[in-house]
Formats: C-alpha cells, structure tokens, sequence
C-alpha cells in the first residue's frame, strides 16, 4: 500500500494563460521568472483534493504568478503511523516534500522562478506549511509560508504513533489488531476503495471530533524522518527552515458546531449532564486530567452556565469549539515564531463575512461567521462548492466580495514576489496603503482583515490565557 504513490500536481500559470492573448509577449515572460505558489489543500487530513473545481486557479492568476496544487494520501493511506519499522507515519507529508523537489527541479519550465516558491496552506495544508519549516527534508525547497488556520502545536505533546487509529482501521476492515504486522499485511490486502468508504467509521458513537488524523514524531527505524522532534521545541531551539511567515486565523472559525449542541434538545441534556466526558472528545483534550480541564473550561466560556437554546449560549460553545481546534494552536504558534525565527512574521485575523460561507444559516441560508475556511473564498474559485465571485460589473461600485479577491489576491502576489505582504509605494492600490507591521513579541500587533484593514495588539489572548493555565507552553 506504501509504495503507492498517488501524488498529482496541476500547475498554472498567469503569464502561460496571457500567451493566448498576447503571444508578443511571450519572449518578455520566458526571459522573467515568475514568483510560485504551491497551496496545500485543507481536509483534517482526510478529506478534500488539490482538483481545479476545489481550489481553481481563477482569481490567482489575474497576478502575475504561477500556481501548483497538489495531492497527497490522507487518513489511513497517508497517515498510517504504528510506532515501529512496519508504518513509522507521516507519509502524506512525505508526498508533499516530494511535490515541492519536483517544483524545484521543475517549475522553470512552466515560468516559474525556483528560487521564489511560497508554500501556502489552509488547517491541515497550514499544520503542514509549519512543519515543513521544521522538518529537515523540506529545507531549501521554498523561501515563505502562508499558513491559515492550523498549526502543530497545541495542547499536547505530537505523539510517536497512532496506533490506536491504524487498529480501528484493521477493525473497520475485519483484519486482525494485534500486531502492526497483522494490521499492515492484511490492511495491503484491501482496495482504496475499501479503506476509503469506512472512513466514516472513524465516526462512531457520538464524538463530534473535526478529526484524529495528526503528525507524529517518527521513531528511527532507519527510514528518513520527516518529523524528528517536538515541533515547539524545535521554534524555540531555532531549528527552523526560517522564511517569511503570514499566519493567521478567522474570526469564528468552528464556531457552527455549537449550533448542532444547542439546537438539539437530545445533545443539549447529554452535554449538560456528561460535560466531562463528552467535552474532552468534542474539545480534543489531553486524556490526562481531562475532567478538571473540562470543569475549568465551562467555567471560562459558559460561565458555569448550563448550554441553553439561546444566542448567547451558542456563542460562547462556539468560540471554546473555535478555539480549542484552530485558535490555541495558531496562537501558540504565531507567538512562538515571532520570538525565535530570525525572518518576519505576519499576523491576522479574518473577520469578513461576505455572501458565502463554509457554515450557512440552516433557516436564513446566510452565513452567520468567518468560519473555517472562509479565507480561502476570495484566493480560489471553488466551482465545486459556489459559482465563482463576479468581477466588476457595471454599474460600479463592485461588490463588497469582488474587492476582498483583488484585496486577499493582491497580498499573497506581493508577499510571493518580495516577502512582504506590504505593497510598494505606488503599486496595488486595491491594498489602499495597507501598513501591516509585523509581529513583535512586546506588542503582538495583528492585522484585522474586514471590510476595511485595521490593525490591533494581543489577539483573542484574554480568553486563551485559561489554557496556558491548563495547559502551560513555554514560549
Ligand atoms: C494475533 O491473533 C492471532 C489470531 O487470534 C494469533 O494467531 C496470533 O498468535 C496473535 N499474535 C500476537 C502477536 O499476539
Ligand atoms: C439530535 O441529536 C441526536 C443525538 O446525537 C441525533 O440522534 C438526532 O438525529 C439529532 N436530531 C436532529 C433533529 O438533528
Ligand atoms: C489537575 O487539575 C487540577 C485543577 O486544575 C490541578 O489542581 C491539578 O494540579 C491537576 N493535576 C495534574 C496531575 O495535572
Ligand atoms: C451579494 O450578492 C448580491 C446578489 O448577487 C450582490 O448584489 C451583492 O453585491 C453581493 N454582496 C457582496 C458583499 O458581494
């Protein structure tokens, strides 16, 4: 099963897709390398694709870049990690490290400049981009990072296996669990298509989880180890591939699983009555002294309350979902790299709502947050999901959602052609004198991307600081 590699990249270019229009200007391309960005899809490591009709070239490529998208094996295929020499893990990492050789050996035949790569990825494509700056085989693949919505670090140590989940995958598929050996050997015996559909098993009972699949610190067996070390340890210690960093999150995040809580009468009781034992797998808590982090947490979100049926209720639930899965770890991530990289880092948050959303109101069918994801709507057409954001159509003004693409597309151009998400004097006025400083240890200033920029200190730290008490990381 290993040795299959299922690794696709699509690659487009702004400059290939003018040739058509302008075929004089072809000699003036070939001859000035294109900045490239190579997007890693989001998925909880599980699900999505780097296909065109997910993640589309469309708004991208009215800049003057080139772009590659690409896949790589998700949950048992990519993920299989049984602590010893049989699946020592992190092989959907492994594809990624060999899309990004193949960038470099490659992409200057397409107008891409190889000296000028920027890995951008979203919640698990973002979990990556970091680890690839910490892992030793990804060093001098790329020159900066875009991570949205997911880092490494969290509450836990990154654990030397899953074979808790390579043991509920042979389950799934009626093959032995007692021994690596027996899961692996009969689990090579099964078609994708078997491994595939039991994903949903993964899901059984009644855990909400977003996902289990994660990276693991390798054990040395003699194979190359894409992660080695704890990857807070290695920011700290400054083991870094260090570039230029834009880390960010969205204002809500998985603010909407609250809604599935507190509009169910049945989940409402079971959460009210079972808090501490539902609220440390719908919380992704570390088993340890689970039920006193549990108690703490109701404490500081709900304020001791029980869960009700009301705005407020849904709200609160909603931040600790939002937090706890996405907000802590890009929090500790972003404070760890703005004190130990020697390169810049960016920091923001993205509060706009505009006509979609990755959550829609189930009765108004309008979005109600900045959800998960919600960022990448105005970077990627997402044909599979929405009909493409109209540009600017007579009479003016342009939509609100339009100006965000040439606003989101305009920095990721910028950042991938000079490492700075700034606009130079007198170019992109669609940034409208955006000053964005970067991240200081002192002040922690952030970006708030809105209808309007603005810029502000000290994100959301008020109410993560309950877990640095819970859960205490030395930054
Ligand atoms: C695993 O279970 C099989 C069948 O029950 C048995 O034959 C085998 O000896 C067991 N192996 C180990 C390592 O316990
Ligand atoms: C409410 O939650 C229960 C338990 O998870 C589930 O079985 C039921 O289908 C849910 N009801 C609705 C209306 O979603
Ligand atoms: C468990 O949590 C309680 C309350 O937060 C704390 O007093 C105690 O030290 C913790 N124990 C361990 C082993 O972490
Ligand atoms: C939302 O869609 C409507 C109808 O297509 C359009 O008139 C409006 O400008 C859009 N709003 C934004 C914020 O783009």
């Amino acid at each position: 099963m290993m040795k299959v590699l299922l690794l696709l990249c699509a690659v487009a270019s702004g400059a290939l897709a003018d040739h058509l229009h302008h075929p004089e200007l072809c000699n003036f391309y070939s001859s000035r390398k294109l900045p490239v960005v190579v997007f890693i899809h989001p998925g909880g490591f599980y699900s999505f694709a780097g296909r065109s009709d997910l993640f589309g070239p469309h708004y991208l490529l009215d800049r003057d870049l080139v772009l590659v998208t690409l896949n790589y094996r998700l949950a048992s295929l990519g993920f299989l990690a049984t602590g010893d020499a049989v699946a020592p893990g992190n092989n959907g990492y492994k594809d990624q490290v060999s899309a990004l050789r193949w960038v470099k050996r490659n992409i200057a035949a397409f107008g891409g400049d190889p000296g000028k790569v920027t890995i951008a990825g979203c919640s698990a494509g973002s979990r990556s981009v970091i680890l690839h700056m910490i892992s030793p085989m990804s060093k001098g693949l790329f020159h900066r990072g875009i991570a949205m919505s997911g880092s490494p670090v969290g509450k836990a140590a990154v654990p030397p296996h899953q074979l808790d989940l390579a043991q509920k995958q042979a389950a799934l598929l009626n093959c032995p669990t007692n021994s690596s050996r027996a899961i692996v050997d009969c689990l090579k015996t099964k078609t994708w298509q078997e491994i595939g559909n039991s994903l949903n098993g993964f899901w059984t009972g009644d855990t909400d989880a977003v996902s289990f699949w994660t990276a693991i610190v390798e054990p040395d067996v003699g194979q190359p180890r894409f992660l080695a070390v704890q990857p807070d340890e290695a920011v700290r210690q400054g083991h870094l591939h260090a570039v230029p960093l834009l880390i960010s999150q969205t204002e809500d995040e998985f603010f909407w699983k609250a809604f599935a809580v507190t509009k169910n009468k049945t989940r409402r009781d079971r959460m009210n009555t079972e808090w501490e034992k539902i609220a440390p797998v719908s919380f992704a808590l570390p088993e340890q002294n689970s039920s006193a982090a549990s108690r703490r947490l109701r404490q500081a979100y709900l304020g001791g309350k029980p869960i009700e049926d009301t705005p407020e209720s849904s709200r609160a639930l909603g931040k600790l979902y939002g937090d706890s899965w996405i907000g802590l770890n890009v929090h500790r991530m972003a404070n760890l790299m703005c004190r130990h990289s020697p390169q810049p880092v960016w920091y923001s948050v993205f509060s706009y709502i505009g006509n979609n959303s990755f959550y829609q109101d189930p009765t108004t069918h309008k979005p109600r947050g900045a959800a998960h994801h919600d960022d990448t709507i105005y970077v990627f057409s997402e044909s599979y999901l929405r009909p493409p954001i109209k540009a600017r159509s007579p009479p003016p003004p342009a939509p609100q959602d339009h100006l965000m693409v040439e606003r989101m597309t305009a920095i990721w151009y910028t950042f991938a052609k000079h490492g700075n998400p700034n606009p130079r004097k007198g170019e992109l006025p669609e940034l409208c004198s955006l000053h964005w400083p970067a991240m200081q240890p002192e002040d922690r200033k952030y970006l708030k991307v809105d209808q309007q920029f603005s810029v502000h200190e000290k994100l959301h730290e008020n109410r993560l600081r309950v877990w640095d008490e819970l859960y205490p990381m030395q930054y």
